[in-house]
C-alpha cells in the first residue's frame, strides 16, 4: 500500500490485514510505524525506495499493490509486481504522470486497474459498502479517524497539504 498514513491508505490496510494479506506500507513518516502496524501492517518500508525514477522491470516483490501516489511511485510497482499480478491506481498524491513502460503488462501479465469512486454506479458501492460491514475493523477504523468540527478546518489545511495528519479526517458539521 502506497500513501499508507494517508486516510484511504489507512483503510486499505486495515481491509487487506483482515482479509488475511501480509501487507506491507510504504510511508515517508518512519515515526507512524507503530500506527501502520497496528492497522495491520507487517512491514514499513521508505517511500523514497519507490519515488524515484527506476528500470522498467525489477525483481519482483508485490503479488498485488493499492496506490494512492501515482508518477514514479506507481511505475516502479508496475515494475516490481510479480507475473499475473494486479494493481490498483487510485491516487495522484506524487503526480498524475506514470513515468513507466508497458514492460510489467506485457512481459509479467500485470494488471493495472482503475478506480474511481466519485462515479461509481450503485451496485457497486452497495457491493463495497456491504465488504465494508464485514471486512473492516471498526476499532481500527477509529484509530484511524479524527473527528473535527468546521471551526477546525482552516487550521487543518496547511498540515493536509504538508503531509502531517494521519488517517482520516471527518468532519462534524454540527460542532
Ligand atoms: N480515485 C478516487 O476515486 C479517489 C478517491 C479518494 C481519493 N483519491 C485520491 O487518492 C489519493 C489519496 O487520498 P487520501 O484521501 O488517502 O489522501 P491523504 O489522506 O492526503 O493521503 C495521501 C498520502 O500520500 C502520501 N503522499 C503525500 N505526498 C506524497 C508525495 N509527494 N510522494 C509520495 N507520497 C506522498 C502520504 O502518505 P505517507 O505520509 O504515508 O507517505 C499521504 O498521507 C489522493 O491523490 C486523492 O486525490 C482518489
Amino acid at each position: 500500500m502506497t500513501g499508507a498514513g494517508g486516510g484511504s491508505g489507512s483503510v486499505a490496510i486495515a481491509l487487506l490485514s483482515k482479509l488475511g494479506y501480509r501487507v506491507v506500507a510504504s510511508t515517508g513518516r518512519a515515526e507512524e510505524t507503530a500506527y501502520l502496524r497496528d492497522l495491520g501492517a507487517v512491514e514499513v518500508i521508505d517511500r523514497r525506495t519507490l519515488s524515484e525514477p527506476g528500470a522498467p522491470t525489477g525483481n519482483e516483490r508485490w503479488a498485488g499493490a493499492i496506490d494512492s501516489v501515482g508518477s514514479h511511485t506507481l511505475a516502479n510497482v508496475l515494475a516490481q509486481t510479480r507475473y499475473r499480478g494486479a494493481v490498483a491506481a487510485f491516487g495522484l498524491a506524487q503526480g498524475m504522470d506514470l513515468p513507466g513502460s508497458v514492460l510489467p503488462f506485457i512481459l509479467r501479465n500485470v494488471t493495472l486497474a482503475g478506480i474511481d469512486s466519485v462515479n461509481a454506479p450503485q451496485d457497486v458501492r452497495l457491493a463495497a459498502w456491504s465488504r465494508l460491514a464485514t471486512d473492516l475493523d471498526l476499532g481500527k477504523l477509529a484509530r484511524a479517524t479524527q473527528v473535527v468540527g468546521l471551526a477546525d478546518v482552516p487550521g487543518l489545511a496547511e498540515p493536509v497539504l504538508r503531509g502531517q495528519v494521519r488517517g482520516r479526517t471527518v468532519m462534524d458539521v454540527s460542532a
